[in-house]
């Protein structure tokens, strides 16, 4: 199985010429590229071989949702995948059911679902076992509408909250016991694909890479730094 480089751009940069440049310096087989909603047709119109992704969606297909955004309105734009569920959604209040939800619009309308999961730093101060708990109990909720017939269109990301890069208090993770999580979380709960996130750049990547459960990898702060994006494309 391919590896996959998952660029989640976050909320930057701060012009679509940016966001252009930016694209055009990752366009690479086996990337998905999620830039912000503003940037998705003219990222996604400048992409040759790299797979557009949008970084969140709502579960509802159109209405009076003011400010949300469709799972048509994403297709219709190139989407393939949906990263749903990141930490920092679940921070500004997005729970277990909500992902659940989105993630069954998005297999509904055809398209990858990308759900993050990870534990704090709190949980994982007792040890792995206690992560390994917690994960499941956020992905037996979120993955509940999810059949055996559509595990394929189902990326689970193991990022431990502690371990991202914008966290003030950040480590990366040893990549075996990534490894050995993700790992859990394959058997646990029957899907295929596992990635990585959390801290990952040109100088580690191949540490997470080399694992054979690690199936791909969610890059943040490195993803917008085209020559160490080009260090993780390299490692893959
Ligand atoms: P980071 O982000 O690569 O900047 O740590 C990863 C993530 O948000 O999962």
């Amino acid at each position: 199985m391919e590896k996959l480089i998952v660029a989640n751009w976050k909320s930057n940069p701060a012009s679509i010429k940016k966001a252009q440049k930016l694209a055009l310096a990752e366009d690479y087989n086996g990337v998905v590229i999620a830039p912000p909603f503003p940037y998705l047709d003219a990222v996604g119109a400048l992409l040759k071989n790299a797979s557009l992704a949008a970084q969140d969606v709502f579960w509802k297909d159109g209405g009076a949702y003011t400010g949300e955004v469709s799972v048509s309105q994403l297709r219709d734009l190139g989407v393939k995948y949906v990263i749903v569920g990141h930490s920092e959604r679940r921070a500004l209040g997005e729970t277990d059911d909500i992902v659940s939800k989105k993630v069954e619009a998005v297999l509904g309308a055809n398209m990858q679902v990308i759900i993050c999961v990870g534990e704090h730093l709190e949980t994982r101060k007792h040890g792995i076992e206690e992560a390994k708990k917690f994960i499941i109990r956020q992905l037996k909720i979120g993955l509940k509408g999810v059949q055996k017939k559509n595990s394929r269109d189902v990326a689970v990301v193991y990022e431990p909250i502690w371990a991202i890069s914008t966290n003030p208090s950040s480590v990366p993770d040893i990549p075996e016991e990534s490894a050995e999580l993700i790992a859990y979380i394959k058997n646990a709960v029957n899907i295929p694909r596992v990635f990585y996130g959390g801290s990952v750049n040109a100088k580690n990547a191949h540490e997470f890479l080399n694992q054979n459960d690690i199936d791909g990898v969610l890059v943040g702060g490195a993803s917008l730094k085209p020559n160490e994006f080009k260090g993780i494309i390299d490692s893959a």
